[in-house]
């Protein structure tokens, strides 16, 4: 009790790099075995699946390429991810460092959620540009018409060929998505700290335990409200110039050709992920926080 409060959003940057970076050591493998899954070749009659299941798939990875056969192709999501949160943790950290009156007094529900929210505004200017590329390189794997040579190249000629604007095409659905999910997540994780904490205790000497419990939930709450949006998104900014005359005709047209349960495609993947890697993320962020905290109080 009595511990000073005080929000860094600078402090908050570099915990939250170190927090994104734990993110991906904990989401990777899952994510490798994800796409090894989706992408093994269908079993002709006669023959075995190279993989059964998600389980199988981890034990032949590791016994054949050892654990970091989990962390193939990690360097590039490392490089989104982390400085990601570093941007996200700031904007949080901001948000409560503009409304804290006094370093004493805890902030309000609305408060928490609201810094939460203008860190998604943060991250959308990195998070948009970012998740279009991605997306048409996704797609065009999958297709095996190969337009763009990798993530440069890509944002050079969408930059070329239509402008500023092509290259950040879904940032309203960005927002959408990202801004009151992003609220929740925080909201979620704060509100979970405060309730986990035993009575006459401080928030700040909460377990570990507890802290993986809050950030894991909070990680499957945000998901679970950003994921229409997002498959919405992923439609929008791959779709072919001049096949959706706006945002609600993506939805009328996911809606009619797939139903509503169209709007919870990959739930089950993004769902084993979240839980984990936000564990982690919040983990790495709380453990770097704390360091900075001995190392330079004052700042
Ligand atoms: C929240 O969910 C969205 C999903 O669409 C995702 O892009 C974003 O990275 C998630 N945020 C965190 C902090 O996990």
């Amino acid at each position: 009790m009595g511990t000073d409060e005080r929000v860094s959003p600078l402090k908050n940057f570099v915990a939250g790099g170190f927090g994104g970076a734990c993110l991906l050591l904990a989401g990777h493998p899952l994510d490798t075995i994800k796409v090894r899954l989706q992408t093994q070749p269908k079993a002709s009659c006669g023959q075995y699946v190279l993989y059964t299941g998600a389980y199988d798939c981890f034990r032949k990875t590791v016994s054949k390429e050892g654990i970091l056969g989990l962390y193939k192709g990690m360097g590039a999501p490392l490089a989104g991810v982390a400085p990601m949160m570093a941007i996200n943790f700031f904007g949080f950290g901001l948000g409560k460092q503009l409304q804290q009156t006094d370093p004493g007094k805890p902030l309000t529900n609305t408060q928490i959620f609201l810094s939460g929210s203008l860190a998604g505004f943060f991250t959308t200017v990195v998070v948009a540009p970012g998740d279009r590329i991605k997306c048409l390189l996704q797609v065009q794997s999958s297709s095996g018409e190969l337009k763009y040579t990798g993530p440069l190249d890509c944002a050079v000629r969408l930059y070329k060929q239509q402008g500023i604007r092509s290259v950040y095409k879904g940032t309203v659905l960005t927002i959408i998505r990202d801004v009151p999910s992003n609220g929740l997540y925080f909201l979620t994780y704060e509100y979970l700290k405060n309730f986990l904490t035993p009575n006459g205790q401080s928030v700040s000497q909460l377990s570990t335990p507890n802290i993986l419990l809050a950030g894991g939930i909070a990680g499957i709450l945000n998901w679970t409200i950003a994921l229409p949006p997002d498959v919405l998104k992923s439609k929008f900014q791959t779709a072919a110039e001049g096949k959706y005359r706006g945002l609600l005709d993506v939805l009328r047209t996911l809606l009619r050709e797939e139903g509503p349960k169209g709007l919870y495609k990959g739930f089950n993947a993004v769902f084993l992920r979240a839980f984990p890697a936000n564990a982690a993320c919040f983990f790495g962020f709380e453990v770097a926080l704390k360091q900075l905290n001995s190392l330079a109080p004052g700042w």
